[in-house]
C-alpha cells in the first residue's frame, strides 16, 4: 500500500470521535424534487438541541488492516451498501487532504485515501425506540467525523450539502442555533445547503420540552410518506410555492426579534399544515395519534387564556411532541400541566424529555 509512513511493518491505526446533535424543524421539509440528491420542494428551518441531550456519537478510524469499509450503529453491523452511505463517503473521499500524525509518525497522501478503508462506530445517546429523529444527527455526524479524519478543508455549509445526500435534514444539524436549508436552484444540489441564521445563544430563554407519547416505530418513514405526497398531494404544491416562501421570510423575522408570539404562531401552523399535507396524502399517512391532539388542544385552550402564547409545539413524522416554551416559567408551568393531564401509570404514557436544565423538572 503506498502509504508514506516512517513507522513501516507496525500496524496503526488513526482515529477521531465527533459528536452532533439532532435538530428540530420549526418550518418543516416535506418533499422531495430529486431522490438521488436529496433536494427539497421548498427551503425549511430549525432549531439544533444542546449537543449534550439527543446527539449521535461517531468514531472514524482509518487503518491499512482494514480490508473494506464497515460500520456499527448502537453496536451492531450494519451495510453501507446503500446509496445514501455510499454517496456520502464519496464525497468526502474526494475532497481528503494529505493527514500527518507527528506523535504516531504517519502520514496519509491526498492519493491514498482512495485506497483506505474506514471503520465507523456510531451510536445515539437516547433510546433508538422513542420515535426521536435519529438520521439527521447521525449523518451529520458521520459527515463531520470523516471529514476530520480525512483532513477535508470544506466549511460547515459544504459539508451540509454532503449530509444532506445522506438524509435531508441532517444538513441542519452541521450547525447549533438556528438553522435555514436554502432549497436551492442548481440541478446537481451544490446551492441546497444549510446556512446559521443566529447561534445557541441568541435565545437562549426558550425552553425545548419533548413529550414521549409512543414509542413505537413509525409505520410510514419519511423517506416513503413525503414520496408519496409528492406524488399524489395538491396541498403541497400549493404550500411549497405559496405559503412556505412567505413563512421563510416571517420566521427569519421572528427568530431576529426574538419576537415569540410570531414565533409560536409559525411553528404550530407550520406543523398542522404539514399534517394536512400528510392527510392529503393518497392513502392518507396518519403521523399524530389521539393524545398528539389532546396536547394540541391543550397547548391551544392555554395560550389563548394567557392573552399571549406561552408555548409553541411541533410534531414530526410521528406522534412525539416537541414543545417550545417562551421561558422557563412557561416550562415549568406546561409540564405541570403535563403531569396533570397525563399522569405517569395512566393508560397514556408520556415521559417528558427536558432539554437543558433539568432542574425545570422539580420545579414542577
Ligand atoms: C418531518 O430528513 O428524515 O422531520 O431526506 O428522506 O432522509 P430524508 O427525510 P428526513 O425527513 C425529515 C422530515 C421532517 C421535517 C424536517 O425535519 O424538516
Amino acid at each position: 500500500m503506498a502509504i508514506c509512513r516512517e513507522l513501516a511493518g507496525e500496524k496503526w491505526v488513526l482515529m477521531t470521535t465527533a459528536q452532533t446533535p439532532t435538530n428540530i424543524a420549526v418550518i418543516k421539509y416535506w418533499g422531495k424534487r430529486d431522490e438521488a440528491l436529496i433536494l427539497p420542494v421548498n427551503d425549511s428551518i430549525s432549531v439544533t438541541l444542546d449537543p449534550s441531550h439527543l446527539c449521535t456519537i461517531t468514531t472514524v478510524a482509518v487503518s491499512p488492516d482494514f480490508e473494506k469499509d464497515r460500520m456499527w450503529l448502537n453496536r451492531k453491523e450494519i451495510s453501507l451498501s446503500g446509496a445514501r452511505y455510499q454517496n456520502c463517503l464519496r464525497e468526502i473521499r474526494s475532497r481528503a487532504n494529505d493527514v500527518e500524525d507527528e506523535e504516531k509518525k504517519i502520514k496519509i497522501a491526498k492519493k491514498d485515501w482512495e485506497k483506505l478503508h474506514v471503520y465507523i462506530d456510531s451510536y445515539n445517546n437516547f433510546p433508538t425506540a422513542a420515535g426521536l429523529a435519529s438520521s439527521a444527527a447521525g449523518f451529520a455526524c458521520l459527515v463531520f467525523a470523516l471529514a476530520n479524519l480525512m483532513n477535508v478543508k470544506e466549511d460547515h455549509s459544504q459539508l451540509s450539502a454532503i449530509a444532506r445526500q445522506g438524509s435531508g435534514s441532517a444538513c441542519r444539524s452541521l450547525y447549533g442555533g438556528f438553522v435555514k436549508w436554502n432549497m436551492g436552484k442548481e440541478k446537481d444540489g451544490s446551492d441546497s445547503l444549510a446556512i446559521q441564521l443566529a447561534d445557541e445563544k441568541h435565545w437562549d430563554d426558550l425552553v425545548i420540552i419533548i413529550a414521549v407519547v409512543s414509542s413505537r416505530q413509525k409505520e410510514t418513514s419519511s423517506t416513503s410518506g413525503m414520496r408519496e405526497t409528492v406524488e399524489t398531494s395538491l396541498l403541497l404544491q400549493h404550500r411549497a410555492k405559496e405559503i412556505v416562501p412567505k413563512r421563510v421570510l416571517a420566521m427569519e423575522e421572528a427568530i431576529k426579534n426574538r419576537d415569540f408570539a410570531s414565533f409560536a404562531q409559525l411553528t404550530c401552523n407550520d406543523s398542522n399544515q404539514f399534517h394536512a399535507v400528510c392527510l392529503d396524502t393518497s392513502p392518507p399517512i396518519f403521523y399524530m395519534n389521539d393524545t398528539s391532539h389532546r396536547i394540541i388542544s391543550l397547548v391551544e385552550k392555554w395560550n389563548r387564556s394567557e392573552g399571549e402564547p406561552q408555548v409553541a409545539y411541533t410534531f414530526d413524522a410521528g406522534p412525539n411532541s416537541v414543545l417550545i416554551a417562551r421561558n422557563r416559567k412557561a416550562a415549568v408551568s406546561l409540564l405541570q400541566r403535563l403531569l396533570f393531564y397525563f399522569p405517569p401509570n395512566a393508560e397514556t404514557v408520556l415521559d417528558s424529555y427536558v432539554l437543558g436544565d433539568k432542574s425545570i423538572l422539580q420545579d414542577a
